[in-house]
């Protein structure tokens, strides 16, 4: 366009460069600037850039704190429990949130599932940018949707939408995709930060306004960064992330932000030819088809949220052809894998460094607590001296860096799923036992001190 200046601005923190870098200089992300165009300056028959508000209108007045009531938020049912638990017990009204994740993870369809329900009680639009209402009705049909109280519009123009929306009056406006959506006074093409950015806080100016709830599907990359939904994290009331790998059946919704509910809770989908289905029992999942006696597996419990769940991390160390050792890792964050490594070279004196090491965690699923550390170290030394960590046998503390095993939060639940699913010993850090010993049927606590511990439980593979 004429006159028109583009610029390059970082997904992470917003700073602007005229020329592209591979580093941001002002938060030190890698490969975080994206093109953008310079909006056009406001003139009397363009409106200034309006303000937005997370608050609903009319409160804008200084008030004594006692006067102050805390709210009661009125929530509907999804009709899918595992999403409902995520949201903290069902949709608010009023609220905006942006369910983003890869392209082909299943958003749409999981937002075509909690039509019906919604529909029982509320008016539901449905815009798609994406598809059309005959793609929408074939999925819908495909899923078993009726589709009652539901109102279709392809459109991506966000002024067209509201004006539709004004008309349709609906209580749940679905936008799918946020990233479709552009709006005529900005002077961007659809999918940049500025058009994202507009449409989204135009969204939320009406939810506020008008006590509509509002989902938005933002669609990132692998790396979890294309620009659109990571500028948008603070402004909306609720992030949620839907992962797992698309080869594989099992998807994992999790709370990253949640204005109305706890955060880090997750709902477990598996999907089937008939969309999405919940996953009451995901350790079962998780677990089956686990294989016997072999080393370097060893299971797990993490804390998702509220729930335990158990899950299997393994271990491949061969050894090197190549003069720097491969180091892969899925699941687990990469640098703490080399310092669980680094930890046993020093303390039990393995040798890794001659070798190639693959870290796994079966199902697609992701461990960020230090609670993990004792089962991948156990699943590296069984890989390692091809020993077996024996089948009913699960391992839990954090390690640090003298070797030594820390005591983690949540013990006692852990255990306690662990014995549920049939583990008849658990590893775990004696410190937590130091107070108090729960005393758990049908499995057995091995307190351990230091990870050398763990070396005389391994067995010899048959
Ligand atoms: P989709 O919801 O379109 O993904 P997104 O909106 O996140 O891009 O669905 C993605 C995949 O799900 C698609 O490849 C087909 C598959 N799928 C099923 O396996 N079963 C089903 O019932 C449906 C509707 C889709
Ligand atoms: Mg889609």
């Amino acid at each position: 366009m004429k006159g028109l200046k583009t610029f390059y601005i970082c997904s992470e923190c917003q700073y602007k460069t005229p020329k592209w870098m591979g580093k941001c200089p002002n938060c030190g992300a890698w490969n975080s600037f994206v093109e953008d165009v310079e909006e056009a300056p406001a003139t009397a028959s363009a409106p200034a850039p309006r303000r937005v508000s997370m608050i609903p209108t009319g409160e804008h007045r200084t008030v004594r704190f006692e006067e102050l009531e805390i709210p009661e938020y009125l929530r509907q049912i999804t009709g899918l429990g595992e999403l409902d638990r995520v949201l903290g017990g069902g949709l608010v009204s009023g609220s905006v949130v942006l369910l983003s994740g890869e392209p082909g993870i299943g958003k749409s369809t999981l937002l075509m599932q909690i039509c019906d329900a919604l529909g029982d009680t509320r008016r539901v639009l449905y815009v798609s940018g994406e598809e059309s209402g005959g793609q929408l009705k074939l999925r819908a049909k495909r899923l078993g949707i009726v589709g009652k109280n539901l109102y279709i519009l392809t459109e991506t123009n966000i002024e067209k939408i509201l004006q539709e929306a004004d008309k349709t009056k609906p209580d749940v406006i679905i936008i799918d995709s946020i990233q479709t959506v552009y709006s005529s006074g900005v002077n961007s093409t659809p999918g940049s930060v500025t058009q994202v950015k507009e449409a989204a806080l135009t969204l939320i100016n009406k939810a506020k306004g008008e006590g509509t709830s509002v989902i938005m599907v933002g669609h990132v990359n692998k790396e979890g960064s294309i620009a659109g939904p990571k500028v948008l994290e603070h402004m909306v009331d609720a992030v949620l992330y839907f992962e797992g790998e698309r080869q594989q059946a099992y998807r994992i919704i999790r709370a990253i932000k949640n204005r109305y509910g706890p955060t880090n809770e997750i709902g477990v989908f598996e999907m089937t030819d008939r969309g999405l289905e919940e996953v009451e029992n995901p350790s079962e999942m998780l677990l089956a088809g686990r294989p016997r006696s072999i080393s370097g597996n060893c299971a797990v419990c993490t804390i998702e949220g509220t729930r335990p769940l158990i899950a299997e991390i393994q271990a491949l160390v061969t050894q090197t052809a190549f003069p720097a050792p491969r180091r892969t890792t899925n699941g687990i964050d990469y640098n703490r894998m080399c310092l669980i490594i680094a930890v046993l070279e020093k303390r039990l004196g393995l040798k890794f460094w001659q070798n190639d090491v693959y870290l796994n965690v079966v199902g697609g699923l992701r461990l960020d607590e230090p609670a993990s550390d004792v089962s991948v170290a156990m699943a590296l030394i069984s890989s390692m001296t091809d020993r077996v960590v024996p089948d009913d046998l699960i391992a839990i503390g954090e390690l640090g860096l003298a070797g030594e095993c820390r005591a983690v939060s949540n013990l006692e639940q852990r255990v306690r799923e662990a014995a549920r699913l049939g583990f008849a010993q658990a590893v775990v850090p004696f410190r937590n036992l130091e107070k108090r010993k729960p005393d758990i049927p049908g499995i057995r606590l091995i307190p351990i001190k230091g990870i050398y511990e763990t070396l005389n439980l391994l067995q010899k593979q048959e």
